[in-house]
C-alpha cells in the first residue's frame, strides 16, 4: 500500500513572515497520521522553516548535482540536507524551461539528491501543443525513461506528473486523462525496475485545489498531489491534506 504524499511547492514566494502558514499546516500534519505532509520552499527558508516546523518534512526546491565545487549560486544536496531538508525537487518544469534543464540533468540531479540522502520527487509533463496532438502519453513516457534512475525504490523517489498547461492556469485535466498518464508511468516503472516500480508514489500537480483534490485522489494511480499555489496558506492547503485523508 502507498501512503498519500500531500506536498507543497512555494516556488519564488514566502519569506519570514510567511512561515506562520506552516504552524496550520504542521497541526494538519499531525491531526492525519495517515498522510505524509511536505513542503518544499526556497533555500533562504529551509532553516528557518525546520526551525518553526520541526515535525513537517522541509524540502529544496532544486539541486545541483555535483557535490561540491566551483558553481556560483548553486546548492548541493548536502548543503540543503544541512540546512534542514530532507528531499528535494527535481526536473519542475519550471526549471526545464527557464534553467533549459535536459533530462540528463534531471536524472544527475535525481541521483545526487539519493546520494546525499534526500528524498526525491522528480517532476514530469506535457506542453498544451503535445497534449493537443495526441502526444501526451508518449512524452511523459520519454521523459520519464530519460531521467529515472536505475536504482530508484518507493523509498526515497516520488513521480509528480504536472501537466504544463495546467500549472497556476486553474485548468485541469479531466480525471480520465490523468488516470491514463500515471497508469503509463506505473507500467514503464514495472518495466524499468521491476516490482519496485509498484511502490513509487505517483503524485497529480498542476491547479490541484481543496475543490478538486479529492477527485483526483480517488484515481488508482494517484498517490497524492504537488501543490503549488493553494500549498502558500494554511487555509488553502490542509483541505487538500484532509481530502488525502478520505475527509
Ligand atoms: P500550481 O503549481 O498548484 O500552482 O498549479 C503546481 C506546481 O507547479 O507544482
Amino acid at each position: 500500500m502507498r501512503r498519500k504524499l500531500v506536498a507543497g511547492n512555494w516556488k519564488m514566494n514566502g519569506s519570514l513572515a510567511a512561515l506562520a502558514e506552516l504552524d496550520g499546516i504542521a497541526a494538519a500534519a499531525a491531526a492525519y497520521p495517515g498522510v505524509d505532509v511536505a513542503v518544499a520552499v526556497p533555500a533562504t527558508l529551509i532553516a528557518p522553516a525546520h526551525a518553526r516546523a520541526p515535525g513537517l518534512a522541509i524540502g529544496a526546491e532544486d539541486i545541483h548535482p555535483a557535490p561540491s565545487g566551483a558553481h556560483t549560486g548553486c546548492l548541493s544536496a548536502a548543503m540543503v540536507a544541512e540546512a534542514g531538508a530532507t528531499f528535494t525537487i527535481v526536473g519542475h518544469s519550471e526549471r526545464r524551461i527557464e534553467q533549459r534543464e535536459s533530462g540528463q540533468d534531471v536524472w544527475a540531479k535525481a541521483e545526487a539528491g539519493h546520494r546525499g540522502g534526500l528524498g526525491v520527487i522528480l517532476c514530469l509533463g506535457e506542453t498544451d501543443v503535445e497534449r493537443a496532438s495526441g502526444r501526451a502519453e508518449r512524452v511523459v513516457s520519454s521523459q520519464l525513461e530519460r531521467a529515472l534512475p536505475g536504482d530508484a525504490t518507493g523509498d526515497w523517489l516520488t513521480i509528480a506528473y504536472e501537466p504544463r498547461w495546467a500549472i497556476g492556469t486553474g485548468l485541469t485535466p479531466t480525471p480520465g486523462d490523468v488516470q491514463a498518464i500515471h497508469g503509463a508511468v506505473r507500467a514503464k516503472m514495472v518495466d524499468l525496475l521491476g516490482d519496485a516500480g509498484h511502490a513509487i508514489r505517483i503524485l497529480y500537480g498542476g491547479s490541484v485545489t481543496g475543490e478538486n483534490a479529492a477527485r483526483m485522489f480517488a484515481l488508482p494511480d494517484v498517490d497524492g498531489a504537488l501543490v503549488g499555489g493553494a500549498s502558500l496558506t494554511a487555509a488553502k492547503f490542509v483541505p487538500i491534506i484532509a481530502a488525502a485523508a478520505g475527509l
